[in-house]
Order: C-alpha cells, then structure tokens, then sequence
C-alpha cells in the first residue's frame, strides 16, 4: 500500500499547468522553464562524446565536473572550496532529497520560509519529516519567532535569489540567519541555484559564515539545463563523504553525458551573461506591467520570477486567466501569507509575450 502520507499530497498548481497544455495559443508564464535551449556548444561537446562508452561514474560525479562546480562555487564571494567538497547529484532537487534523507528522522522539523518554492514541503512530506513556515523577516526585521521555531527543529533552509519573490538576502541578512542558526544549533542549507540571475550584485552565500551550512546548486535555471537533471551538494568533506551514501542509494550516479554537458556549461558559460540580460528586460516589464494594474509588487532582485498581490483570491485569478490564455500560478500553496499573490515567471517567454499577457490580463479585468 502506498503510504498515507503520500496519498495526502497535492501537486495543486499542476492544475494551471495541465489546464494550459489543452489550451491552444495559452501563454506559459506558469513553470520556471527558461525559454532559452541548452546552449550549442554545450550540445556539441556532447555529441562529440556520445560514442565513448557510456558507463556509470564515480557516485560523487566525474572528478573534472567537481572541479569546474568548485570553480563555479568558488566565484562566490567568501567561497573557498575544493572539488572534495562537492557532491554531484541529479539536479537542485536530488541534493535537497540527499540532506533530508541523510540528515531527518521521521518526524524531525524543517524550517521553511513563508512564502517559499513548494516542493520543500513535497520532500519533507514524501520524506516523512514535519515542516514549520513561517516569514524570516517582518518589515525588514527577523521575525522573533524564528529562534523559537529553530529550537524544535533540526534544519532550515533558505534560498536566494528566492523562488517565489525575487527576494536577493544582503548581507546583514544572511549574517542574521546565520547567528540564529548558530545559536540553535540547527544546519542551515542555502538553495543557491537561481545565483547567476543576481541583479543587485548583492548576493551573499552563508557558506564560510556558518560552519553548518550545505549549499545546494544546479545548471538548471543559471545555465537553461533544466532536462540534463545535474545540479550538485557543498558541504564539508567528511560530509560529502557519508552523504554520497545516500545518493548512491538513490541513483548509483548523475547520467554520464549530462555531467559531460555540465561540465562544458561550466567551462565557457558566456550564455550566463546572455541570458541575463534577456532576463533583466523581462523583469523590467513585468514589474512595470503589474505596477501599471494597481497591483502591489516589489521588483525581482533575483531569479526568474516576481510575486505581485493582487488584492483577491489567486486560485479563482488563475483559473481564470488560463481560460482566457495567460497562465500564472496562485501564491496560496506556497504559503499562508500569499493567498492573494500570484507567482508570474519572466524566464519562460518574452518580452513580447509578456506583453501579450498583460494585454490579456488587462482585458479581462
Ligand atoms: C528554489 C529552487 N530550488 C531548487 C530547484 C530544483 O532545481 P533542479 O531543476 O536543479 O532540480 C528549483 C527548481 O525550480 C527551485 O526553484
């Protein structure tokens, strides 16, 4: 039988996303899927390698990939780390699945912002785990119950640039995190993996600042290599070293010719540039269409994704909206501070069909 605690799991904002692969001319602003390809010189080194044998790799990935990821990490300011410090995994989501399988008994607690990326509840419910949500910070403050919570709990994650809000953590941010983590004990995991989609220049890892920190990376969103499945885990050798248990458990390894693309993503990543600034047109527009609705928006720092209020039920906003073309997701499974946001990704279509989109919108209003 499966367990009850899975049967209790709703994907619920698939229900956006199936209703708009039926409509026809439906514009996708739902899934954080960047518009952009693998880059083709990424898919040619592949290509090249393809008849070489396909074998498994060592389950902590392909020593030249773990060199180039802590190259990558290491351009983090405060970064310092060498290629045992990493763990290569099937995508940002496989490296969260490896640290609450390693770290949480049924039953420990997780920490979550409120709002925050959904499936951390997904895992720690499939996990067996209980999650606490809460906002880290309240008008620009940390929030005083975050201690209290933290005392109950074994591991808090934070992630920026944030998936929902755009949210980038400064510096006093991510030093105020840290000392409360500290002081409670509790490990801290940073999901790093929108890093490269940083607009204010103000991103700040807590890796170095905290001696309990795992920091979760990936291609995906930073490079548009969402299919590939390679993202990655950092964290002190001796760690990496009892988690690589657990991904081989999982996995036996991260397939072969996605580490090879990885690995040439890595190594001549101008498209990072590229795409970035395709990105930063598109948030200028989003954040201006929303403003021009009345809604109440705070401009994406980060990421691929702006969150405005809009003043109403969201599921009723976007069932609506995507049978009239557009589809956005409601906040209100990402938290209960949220059910009046809509999460809106600028990193899957234009600036054109952003437009268009808010044409629609506006219609429909
Ligand atoms: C905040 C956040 N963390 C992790 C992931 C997982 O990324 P990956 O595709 O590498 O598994 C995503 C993907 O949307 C995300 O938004």
């Amino acid at each position: 039988m499966v367990r009850e605690k899975i049967k209790g799991i709703s994907l619920s904002i698939n229900e956006i996303s199936e209703k708009a692969a039926k409509q026809e001319d439906c514009i996708r602003l739902d899934i954080g899927q960047p518009s952009f390809d693998t880059p083709q010189h990424v898919k040619d080194f592949v290509e090249e390698r393809i008849d070489e044998r396909q074998s498994y790799t060592n389950p902590k990935g392909i020593e030249k990939l773990r060199e180039k990821i802590a190259e990558e990490e290491n351009m983090k300011e405060g970064m310092d780390i060498s290629k045992e410090n990493v763990l290569v995994t099937v995508g940002g989501m496989g490296a969260l699945y490896i640290i609450m399988t390693s770290y949480l008994k049924p039953d420990d607690k997780v920490v979550l912002n409120d709002p925050c990326w959904g499936p951390y509840k997904l895992l720690s419910a499939v996990n067996g785990n209980r999650f606490e949500q809460l906002p880290y910070f309240v008008d620009g403050e940390l929030n005083s119950e975050l201690e209290e919570e933290l005392e109950e709990a074994e591991l808090i994650i934070i992630n920026s640039p944030n998936n929902p809000t755009g949210k980038v953590h400064d510096q006093q941010e991510i030093e105020e995190l840290c000392r409360v983590a500290e002081k409670t004990e509790t490990v801290l995991v940073s999901d790093e993996v929108y890093n490269r989609l940083d607009y204010t220049g103000e991103f700040e890892t807590p890796y170095g600042e905290y001696d309990d920190t795992l920091v979760v990376g990936s291609t995906s969103k930073n490079h548009a290599m969402t299919g590939w499945r390679i993202g990655w885990l950092v964290a002190d050798e001796d760690l990496i070293n009892e988690m690589v248990k657990t991904a081989r458990a999982m996995t036996a390894c991260p397939p072969r010719a996605s580490q090879y693309a990885a690995i040439k993503a890595l190594e001549e990543d101008i498209h990072v540039k590229e795409m970035r600034e395709e990105y930063e047109k598109r948030r200028e527009t989003v954040y201006r269409r929303c403003k021009d609705l009345g809604w109440y928006v705070e401009e994406p720092e980060g990421g691929i994704y702006i969150f405005p209020d809009i003043g109403k039920d969201s599921w009723s906003f976007c069932r609506k909206m995507v049978e009239e073309g557009v589809a956005i997701v409601p906040g209100a499974p990402m938290g209960e501070t949220s059910n009046t946001n809509v999460r809106i990704c600028f990193g899957s279509s234009s600036v054109e069909e952003i437009n268009e989109a808010f044409d629609r919108i506006e219609e429909s209003m």
